[in-house]
């Protein structure tokens, strides 16, 4: 039995479902049972039946699963995956400024600590962080970790006002505008896509800015046939089953996300076989944290 029959077996007889986002390895993608954004993988966790998730992702979106579904068991794929920026806000900063300003609401990026969610009225991800902050009632939005999405979302909103914090992505920040600048030049018919934890000026030059999933029905749907992607390398494996016979190109560097590829398919059947790596979270952080998850959820579909 090769390690892809193997998985499916042990998924099956153990009553697990395998949840990947676009960022990890093509040939875990291809193994799992749901494959998408943040937001598209939160939604999914809620509505799938089996009793065990594996999540092949990075630890806040297994956190975040298991928040919002706290009978089910999830288990990390590898538990030292974790996002940097997650950890790029504490719970002081959050507290000074909802002392400064009245009425403020503190919207914080799924890529973030259960710990900070407990502190947050409202979570957001990429794909909906426009159409949720629009909808709370609130003129001051403190927007926690990332400063480069806050700023992308805030030019949506210029009726509200907006605190920034000083979070990043190391990934999307190493995508720089002379690169971007360098591979238009080499592909001039090319259409750039970026995704909105890219700096302002990558996204000045884009023809599009939106989530993973975005992203890849953009160029999907578009009658274009070239595309500059600026973002994690991952989303190729997903634009090129879709559309094999377009062309998409990085700007010239490795969009690698370390933590994202720790995740292989060798590691995910040793979890199926023996599962290890759960997410294990107070119940008091459960039911705080799933406040603005719940929230979003609700805001998103508005
Ligand atoms: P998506 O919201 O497109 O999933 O991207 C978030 C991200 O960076 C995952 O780490
Ligand atoms: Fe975090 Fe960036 Fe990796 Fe996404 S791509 S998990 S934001 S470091």
């Amino acid at each position: 039995m090769d390690i892809k029959e193997e998985i499916a077996q042990l998924k099956q007889q153990k009553d697990f479902v395998i949840l990947a986002h676009y960022y990890v390895d093509g040939k875990v993608q291809e193994i799992a049972d749901y494959v998408g954004d943040s937001y598209y993988l939160s939604k999914v966790a809620t509505e799938i039946p089996n009793k065990n998730i594996l999540f092949a992702g990075v630890s806040f979106m297994g956190e975040s699963a298991k928040i919002l579904n706290p009978e089910k068991n999830v288990y990390m794929a590898d538990s030292t995956a974790d996002c940097p920026m997650a950890h790029m806000i504490d719970i002081d900063k959050i507290e000074q400024v909802r002392k400064e300003y009245e009425d403020v609401a503190v919207v914080c990026y799924v890529n973030s600590t259960a710990e900070i969610k407990t502190h947050s009225d409202v979570c957001v991800t990429s794909s909906n962080a426009v159409k949720v902050v629009r909808n709370l009632k609130n003129k001051y939005i403190f927007f926690i970790p990332d400063n480069n999405l806050g700023h992308y979302v805030a030019q949506q909103i210029p009726e509200k006002e907006f605190i920034f914090h000083d979070g990043f992505c190391h990934v999307h920040k190493s995508i720089e505008a002379n690169l971007v600048q360098n591979a238009k030049k080499i592909h001039p018919d090319a259409l750039v896509l970026a995704h909105p934890e890219c700096t302002g000026d990558v996204l000045e030059l884009a023809d599009f800015v939106g989530s993973t999933s975005q992203i890849i029905d953009y160029a999907t749907e578009s009658t274009n046939e070239k595309f500059i992607i600026c973002t994690e390398m991952g989303v190729f494996y997903e634009l090129s089953q879709k559309n094999p016979d377009k062309k998409f190109y990085s700007v010239g560097h490795r969009q690698f996300c370390p933590n994202m590829k720790k995740i292989s398919l060798e590691k995910v059947v040793e979890v199926l076989r023996n599962p290890t790596n759960e997410i294990v979270l107070e119940k008091e952080t459960i039911e705080k944290a799933n406040v603005p998850l719940e929230r979003m959820l609700e805001l998103a579909e508005i």
